[in-house]
C-alpha cells in the first residue's frame, strides 16, 4: 500500500472518504476493480463506496437544488502578454496548434515555415474553441479530449499575408495555404492522461483523430429522407446528396448523454467564394446580398472570407451553388470509434449554430439547446421523438435520437413568459411556397430554418451564443454577446438595450423544471458592462467588484456542483474595457445571484472558449483562441517589451503577431490549457 504522505487534503477539509480512497489508489485501477469492491468495503466500510468521487454534490430534484457559492479569490482585470489564473491553481498548456498527435514534440517539432496540408492533417488544428472531455473507464484522469477548430487566420499562420480585407491580399493566400487551412479546421480527438499530477498527451494513441474540411460525412434526418429537398444538396461531386465532405466553422458544441460529441457549424458563409461583382463592379465581400435568392441572402452567402473556392470549385457558388446547403448543421461524432463516420443531423436545422448542449427531458427525450450567432437571430431547441435508454449497450440506438424530432424557436414575451414554437409546415404557414421556392416541406424548413423562424414571430435576439442548460437546477442560460444594430424601435424586454455593445445573460426556467416543456418563464440575470458607467445600463449584484464585471458572454458551462461559468469574447472591442477576455464564475442563486468573479484571464488579443470540467470537477480545460490577434493597436502603441511583435504597425485589421518574426519570436499559439488546483480539489472551491 502506498503511503499517503502526499495526500494534500484531509477529510476535514471537505473531502469525502471516497476522495481519499481514490487518491490512495490509482483511480483507474480502483474503477476497474483492481481494488475489489469486497476488499474496499472491508478496508473502508460501505460509506466509502457510497460516496463515489464523481457524485460531486448531493443530488436533488431540479428546481429544488441550490448550488453552493464559489470559494476562490478573483484575479485582477487587465491585459498583458500572459494568461493568469486564480491563486492556488496551476494553468499549464496541454495542446497547441501544430502539435503532432502521432509523435512526441521532440520527434515531430512544429515547423511553421514548412507547413503543408498533409502535415497539418496529423497535427492539432487552429483556433481551438469548444472542448469536451470523454472519460476512459469512467476516469477523470484519463480520457479523450474533443476540440473544435473554428477558423483559420492566414495573417497569423503564414508569412507574407497582410490582410484578408481585399482581393489582392486574399490572393496572397496561395493554394498550398488553402490546403493547410482546410486541414487546420474541424475537430481533434486526443487521448490525454494525468501522470504524477500533470496532464499529458498520449501521442500516437490509436484513438487520436483529426477530422477536417475534407472528412467524409453522412447526412440523416428529414432532409436526407426527402428526395425533393435532397436536390438542394446535390453537387457534381455528390450526385446523391448524402455523401458530404468536411465540417467547418466549428464553434461551440456539445456532448450527449450517450457519449458522443456534437460539433456545431457556425459561420460557414465566409468560406464561400464568388467571382460575381456587385452593381459598382466590386466583388461581393459583405453586406449587400440583395441580388441573391432568399436562401443565400438570409445566410449572407457567399462572404468571400477565404479563397478556398479559387482552388476548390465546391467552395465557389458560381460553380457549385448547392454546396452552402451542406454546411450549417450539427455534426455528431463518436470519439471512441476512430473509424466511425460523422453524421450531419438535419433535424436540428441549418443556421449559424453556436453550440449544441444536450440534456434529457423528464420523459427521457434528448433536448438540444442551440443558438444562432448573428445579430437579431434566434434561440432554438430540438426535442427528439425517441427516448434515451440509459444502457451503454444501446449506444447505437441512442445515436439515432438526433435524427428525428421537433425543432422549435423561442418566443420571449414581454410579461416574462415564453414558449417554444415548433417549426412545422403548419406553424410556418402551411405548404405555401415563396417566390424563391424554399418553403414547401419540413425538410425545406430545416434547410432554411432562419426563414421559417421569421414566419412564426420568434424573438430576434442580441446574438445568441451558448445556450447552457443546468441539469442540477433545471434552468437554462442564454449568452447574448452583443448587438450594435439593436435600436430604440426594436428593443424588447428580452433585449432591452439599444446599441447593445456589451451583451447580457437570460435565465430560462422551464415549466415543471422540465427541459422538454414547451412553456417557460425567463428573466435577465445580468446586463453586462462596467457598472460605474451609468450610461451603459449595466445590471449586476451590488457586490460586484471592479475586477469581475464582464462583457460579451460567449461560451458557458456548468460544473459538477451546478455552478455557472461564463467565458467572454469581446473581439477588438476589448479596448473599450481594457480588460482582456477571461472566464468568470457567476452566482445564480441566493443573495449573491448576479455576482461574477474572475477566475482566468487570457493573453491580450485572445478570446476564451470551451470551458470544460472533468466529471470530478478537479480539472478545467479552456481553449485560448487567437492570442495577439484582436485589437492590438491599443496594446502595442508605444510598447517595446511585448512578446508579440509590436514593431509592426498594429491596427484593428493589422494584427501584431507577424512574420517573419514568427519563427524566431514565436507568439503564443492557440492552445488548450489544463487548470488544476495546487494540491488537488475541486475547481472554484
Ligand atoms: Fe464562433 Fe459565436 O462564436
Ligand atoms: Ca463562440
Ligand atoms: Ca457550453
Amino acid at each position: 500500500m502506498e503511503a499517503i504522505d502526499d495526500t494534500p487534503a484531509s477529510p476535514s477539509d471537505g473531502d469525502t472518504i471516497g476522495d481519499v480512497i481514490a487518491r490512495r489508489y490509482n483511480r483507474r485501477d480502483f474503477v476497474k476493480g483492481a481494488l475489489g469492491v469486497t476488499a474496499a468495503t472491508a478496508l473502508f466500510g460501505p460509506a466509502a463506496l457510497a460516496a463515489p468521487k464523481t457524485a460531486c454534490v448531493a443530488e436533488s430534484e431540479p428546481g429544488a437544488f441550490t448550488p453552493p457559492s464559489f470559494a476562490f479569490d478573483e484575479i485582477e482585470a487587465g491585459a498583458d502578454d500572459n494568461h493568469h489564473v486564480a491563486e492556488g491553481y496551476d494553468a499549464l498548456v496541454l495542446l497547441s496548434w501544430g502539435d503532432h498527435l502521432g509523435k512526441p514534440k521532440e520527434d515531430a517539432p512544429f515547423e511553421p515555415l514548412k507547413q503543408s496540408g498533409s502535415e497539418q492533417r496529423e497535427r492539432f488544428g487552429y483556433n481551438n474553441d469548444y472542448i469536451a472531455y470523454f472519460p476512459i473507464d469512467g476516469s477523470s484522469e484519463h480520457g479523450l479530449l474533443c476540440v473544435n477548430h473554428e477558423y483559420a487566420e492566414a495573417t497569423h499562420m503564414f508569412p507574407g499575408v497582410e490582410t484578408l480585407k481585399d482581393d489582392k491580399n486574399r490572393d496572397s493566400v496561395d493554394d498550398d495555404m488553402v490546403d493547410v487551412e482546410m486541414a487546420a479546421l474541424g475537430v481533434s480527438v486526443v487521448e490525454i492522461k494525468k501522470l504524477d499530477g500533470k496532464w499529458t498527451v498520449v501521442y500516437g494513441s490509436p484513438l487520436n483523430r483529426r477530422i477536417t474540411a475534407n472528412e467524409p460525412m453522412a447526412l440523416d434526418g428529414p432532409v436526407a429522407n426527402d428526395e425533393k429537398a435532397l436536390k438542394r444538396l446535390r453537387t457534381k461531386d455528390d450526385p446523391d446528396g448524402r455523401n458530404l465532405r468536411g465540417t467547418v466553422a466549428n464553434c461551440a458544441g456539445g456532448k450527449t448523454p450517450w457519449g458522443t460529441y456534437l460539433a456545431a457549424e457556425e459561420n460557414f458563409h465566409y468560406l464561400f467564394w464568388t467571382e460575381k461583382k456587385d452593381a459598382n463592379g466590386d466583388p461581393h465581400i459583405e453586406g449587400d446580398h440583395s441580388d441573391y435568392p432568399a436562401n443565400y441572402r438570409r445566410y449572407q452567402v457567399p462572404k468571400r472570407g477565404t479563397p478556398w473556392g479559387r482552388k476548390y470549385p465546391r467552395f465557389n457558388v458560381d460553380e457549385e451553388p448547392n454546396e452552402p446547403n451542406r454546411f450549417g448543421w450539427i455534426v455528431e461524432i463518436d470519439p471512441y470509434d476512430k473509424h466511425s463516420k460523422p453524421v450531419k443531423h438535419t433535424a436540428l436545422g441549418r443556421f449559424f449554430h453556436e453550440g449544441a448542449e444536450t440534456v434529457l427531458s423528464k420523459k427521457n427525450k434528448a433536448v438540444v439547446f442551440t443558438g444562432d450567432d448573428a445579430k437579431s437571430e434566434y434561440v432554438y431547441r430540438f426535442v427528439s421523438d425517441g427516448t434515451y435508454v440509459d444502457d451503454a449497450s444501446k449506444k447505437a440506438e441512442n445515436m439515432k435520437l438526433l435524427s428525428a424530432g421537433t425543432l422549435s424557436v423561442a418566443r420571449f414575451n414581454d410579461d416574462g413568459t415564453g414558449e417554444w414554437v415548433a417549426l412545422t409546415p403548419q406553424n410556418c404557414g402551411g405548404d405555401r411556397q415563396s417566390g424563391d421556392g424554399w418553403f414547401c416541406s419540413q425538410a425545406d424548413i430545416l434547410i432554411d430554418a432562419r426563414l421559417a423562424a421569421d414566419q412564426v414571430e420568434a424573438t430576434k435576439m442580441d446574438r445568441p451564443e451558448d445556450v447552457q442548460p443546468n441539469e442540477k437546477t433545471g434552468r437554462v442560460y442564454v449568452m447574448l454577446t452583443n448587438n450594435v444594430e439593436r435600436n430604440a424601435s426594436t428593443v424588447n424586454r428580452a433585449n432591452p438595450r439599444a446599441n447593445n455593445r456589451f451583451g447580457h445573460v437570460i435565465e430560462i426556467i422551464p415549466d415543471d423544471a422540465d427541459f422538454g416543456a414547451n412553456r417557460f418563464t425567463w428573466d435577465i440575470l445580468v446586463r453586462c458592462g462596467d457598472p460605474d458607467r451609468v450610461e451603459l445600463g449595466a445590471y449586476w449584484n451590488a457586490a460586484t467588484s471592479k475586477n469581475s464585471w464582464f462583457v460579451s458572454p460567449d461560451n458557458a458551462t456548468v460544473d459538477c456542483q451546478g455552478r455557472l461559468w461564463i467565458a467572454t469574447d469581446q473581439g477588438r472591442y476589448w479596448q473599450q474595457t481594457m480588460h482582456a477576455d477571461g472566464l468568470y464564475a457567476l452566482e445564480t442563486h441566493g443573495i449573491r445571484r448576479g455576482t461574477p468573479r474572475m477566475f482566468f484571464r487570457v493573453p491580450v488579443g485572445a478570446e476564451l472558449c470551451g470551458p470544460c470540467f472533468t466529471p470530478d470537477g478537479e480539472t478545467l480545460f479552456v481553449a485560448v483562441q487567437h492570442p495577439g490577434a484582436d485589437g492590438m493597436k491599443g496594446y502595442c502603441d508605444g510598447r517595446t517589451d511585448s512578446k508579440f511583435d509590436c514593431s509592426k504597425e498594429a491596427s484593428f485589421d493589422n494584427p501584431a503577431t507577424r512574420w517573419p518574426d514568427f519563427q524566431e519570436n514565436m507568439p503564443p499559439r492557440p492552445s488548450v490549457v489544463a487548470i488544476t488546483r495546487t494540491g488537488g480539489g475541486k475547481i472554484g472551491g
